[in-house]
């Protein structure tokens, strides 16, 4: 719903660009998308870790985190999964545009969906990343035991087993975590983030 008696004052806030300048950095959303048991919140808070150590502030946002605050009221439907992501892109929004860097660890299971976050965050300010484990790995791992509550119709409308996920058609980067160690995907990580995020003096 449109509300008419809405005065936005953007435009006479500090901007962006005065944040970025200040922090010394250039702020994105690197947003990761994959199956349950993927490896999108090793791999998301590694590199946080990494990026903060060579000087850079982040704000990671993880699955299960938002899911047990702002989005607890949120089931695994459709359309939830489509609000969930809406919220968290808004609020990524707010961070980026406080000129930090971003990151999200979400399923985001459709083409839909992504195309939603990307969007509303803007697609000049957004990296993909696929985090491609095969579901034959997350359901080996599965560390939480939800694959195994799936498949036995305990837990329903699970990504992956009773639940759709689409396969990105165009990510920057894809990732495969049973084929690399964490390092070496945090490594691959700052080569495409640090160029983006760096504030030549
Ligand atoms: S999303 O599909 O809406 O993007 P999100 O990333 O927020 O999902 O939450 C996924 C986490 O919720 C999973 O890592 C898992 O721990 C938990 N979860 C609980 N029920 C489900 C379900 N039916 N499908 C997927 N994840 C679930």
């Amino acid at each position: 719903m449109d509300n008419k008696e809405i005065y936005p004052v953007f435009d006479k806030m500090l901007s962006r660009s005065d944040k970025e300048e200040l922090l010394g950095q250039k702020a994105v959303m690197i947003w990761f998308t994959g199956l349950s048991g993927s490896g999108k919140s090793t791999l998301s808070i590694a590199l946080e870790r990494e990026l903060f150590a060579r000087g850079y502030i982040c704000r990671l946002l993880d699955g299960d985190n938002i899911r047990s605050g702002i989005n607890k009221n949120l089931t695994f439907s459709p359309a939830d999964r489509i609000e969930n992501i809406r919220r968290i892109a808004e609020v990524s929004k707010l961070f980026v545009e406080s000129g930090i860097v971003t990151m999200g660890a979400f399923i985001s299971p459709t083409n839909d969906v992504r195309d939603l976050a990307k969007s509303i965050i803007g697609e000049e300010n957004f990296i993909e990343v696929y985090v491609s484990t095969p579901i034959s790995v997350c359901e080996d791992r599965d560390i939480k035991g939800l694959y195994k509550k799936a498949h036995s119709g305990e837990l329903k409308e699970f990504t992956g087993v009773s639940s759709p996920f689409d396969e990105p058609m165009n990510p920057d980067i894809s990732l495969d975590t049973s084929k690399r160690e964490v390092a070496e995907s945090v490594e691959l990580l700052l080569q495409l983030v640090i160029p983006r995020i760096e504030k030549k003096r």
